[in-house]
């Protein structure tokens, strides 16, 4: 084993060791990434659904089965990708996040970021790409109900790209939802053909 997947699982053991926020308090299991370590695109959610709390992986569920509707779309392989949660434990359905425990998890995702170092990180909703941008020095919308005008388009800095986009679970509450959805994975596809492809 090479030392950064050595890395990642003494991560993804800190991570289901974890209690520094009430989250761990209610959860079944806690969530590490998991998938390529060398991926070139890391995908962030928002937090492990009631699936995923169940077994301990991320997109297993619902919103996973669509994620991987949509990278079809899209041209990519969803085995290729690092799949990861802004948050490492499942949240009460139907809440938002809560800064307090963003802040206490965020030192994870930094983490995987500086071990994974992708060149593509797709933001899936809201809060992934609030963080990812802040992360990035990339200037944050200063209201929530305007960050959907991020979705869709690549944000290039620092050797990297941003690309945010709805999560697909907003899909499965507000079916009007489908096809601008599918159109930004289209983009995506396009973007990265056009631009990244060797
Ligand atoms: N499952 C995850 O792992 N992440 C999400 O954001 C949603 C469901």
């Amino acid at each position: 084993m090479g030392d950064e997947e050595k890395a990642l699982e003494e991560l993804a053991q800190e991570v289901k060791d974890c209690h520094r926020c009430i989250l761990s308090e209610r959860r079944f299991c806690a969530v590490p990434g998991e998938g390529d370590g060398h991926a070139f695109l890391m995908i962030v959610g928002q937090a492990p659904g009631e699936g995923e709390d169940m077994v301990g992986r991320p997109f297993i569920g619902p919103s996973g089965h669509l994620l991987r509707y949509f990278m079809g779309v899209a041209g990519l392989s969803f085995g290729d990708t690092y799949r990861t949660n802004l948050l490492k434990c499942m949240i009460p359905r139907y809440s938002r996040p809560k800064w307090a425990s963003i802040c206490a998890c965020l030192p994870f995702l930094e983490r995987e970021i500086a071990l994974i170092s992708p060149r593509v990180i797709l933001t899936l909703g809201k809060f992934p790409a609030k963080v990812l941008f802040k992360l990035h020095s990339l200037p944050v919308p200063p209201e929530n109900r305007t960050i959907p005008a991020l979705f869709g388009k690549p944000y290039e800095v620092q050797g990297r790209v941003i690309f945010p986009m709805p999560h697909p679970a907003s899909i499965i509450y507000n079916h009007s939802l489908l096809p601008d959805t599918m159109e930004h994975f289209r983009a995506l596809g396009r973007f990265l053909q056009e631009n990244l492809t060797e």
